[in-house]
């Protein structure tokens, strides 16, 4: 019997400087996350937390070390996480990311991982600063179902959580209707959604969920790439996107971009028929600095284990039939093209500010 859903307005966020803690599965979208909150100016970026899911957990620290000391936040403290998800066996996806998550481009850091693991420093972090810290995650949930069994008021310590998974009104990556994040570890994103039930009848802010329905509005083409080295002073980059995509730039952080992006744009050249890339991670970063960025309605969401093709769906419940408290603001449209100017600002202002 259905009961009308009650619509949740989600809390009016201040603008302004905000404590992220970014966690992630370093993959080519993640690293330009991890440049978008470094370089940006409003982020205080506390911590990242890793967790096996492009590829495995030590080349996403390999990986996350290397791009923040590229960006010059070498400081920021990366602590390792899940090495596989909580049920399954880890599925990688080397043919998206390459064999080491970077796509063709390589990093060396010098830096070291954390002594904390993800979910110590995760809970400790949100204790200390009860109510001030934004944890954004960008891979499987597999951390983040851990430390809110270990801590069921988790979600009353964190001041938000924004989630890059599901799909709720398009196709899937993975089958049709799943996305990569939550096809990694269902089980773990089912534990998530379930706990933030029981904690938003206490209070807790729901999660809000940017599903690829609104993450592929933010795409990046070789376009993009030109007018970064022309805003960073670099010179204009002639030639056929693919040319584009191969040409020298002299710039660390550039380089970088540049290297990964081409092997994700050969990915969404054979998978999705365009030579670019759906950036879905930084936009997830993006709205959760300015979330209006992003429309979301209020909801109950839950995920599919059945088995099958629908196995790790995201099922919103739109009209009331499960009585459960709400438990997700699921984003329904965003302003992609708006976010990527903004990523193409801050690139360019890192690139001066990073050179060889
Ligand atoms: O489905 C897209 C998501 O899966 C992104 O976070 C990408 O990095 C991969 O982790
Ligand atoms: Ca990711």
């Amino acid at each position: 019997m259905r009961s009308p859903r009650v619509s949740v307005a989600p809390p009016r966020r201040e603008a302004g400087r905000q404590s992220l803690i970014l966690d992630v599965d370093t993959g080519i979208d993640d690293m330009l996350a991890l440049l978008y909150a470094a370089g940006h100016p409003d982020v205080d970026l506390v911590a990242v937390t890793t967790v096996a899911g492009n590829v495995g957990v030590d080349d996403v620290v390999c990986n996350t070390l290397g791009v923040l000391e590229l960006a010059g936040a070498g400081h920021v403290e990366v602590a390792a996480g899940a090495a596989g998800p909580i049920a399954r066996t880890l599925c990688t996806t080397p043919e998206t990311h390459g064999p080491h998550g970077l796509g063709h481009a390589v990093v060396d850091p010098v830096g070291t991982v954390s002594g904390r693991s993800a979910v110590t420093l995760l809970l400790e972090e949100a204790r200390a600063r009860p109510g001030e810290i934004t944890l954004v995650t960008m891979g499987p949930l597999t951390n983040l179902a851990a430390a809110v069994l270990a801590e069921p008021n988790l979600p009353l310590l964190l001041k938000d959580v924004w989630v890059m998974g599901g799909t709720f009104t398009g196709a899937g990556n993975v089958a049709p209707r799943v996305e990569w994040n939550i096809h990694v570890d269902p089980e773990a994103a089912r534990t998530v959604f379930h706990q933030w039930s029981t904690a938003t009848e206490r209070g807790a802010t729901p999660i809000t969920v940017m599903g690829l329905d609104v993450t592929e509005t933010s795409q990046f083409h070789a376009r993009d790439l030109v007018a970064v080295a022309e805003a960073a002073g670099i010179g204009t980059i002639g030639g056929t996107d693919k040319e584009v995509m191969a040409a020298p730039l002299g710039n660390p952080v550039l380089d970088l971009v540049r290297d990964a992006l081409r092997f994700y744009f050969e990915f969404h050249e054979e998978y999705d028929g365009f030579y670019g890339a759906h950036v879905h991670d930084p936009f997830v970063v993006g709205a959760a600095l300015d979330p209006t960025l992003v429309e979301v309605r209020s909801t109950v969401v839950d995920v599919d284990l059945g088995g099958g093709h629908t196995d790790g769906e995201t099922v919103a419940d739109w009209r009331g039939h499960v009585d459960k408290p709400v438990n997700a603001f699921v984003a329904l449209s965003g302003d992609g093209p708006k976010f990527i100017a903004r990523l193409r600002a801050v690139l360019a202002e890192l690139a001066c500010r990073v050179t060889a």
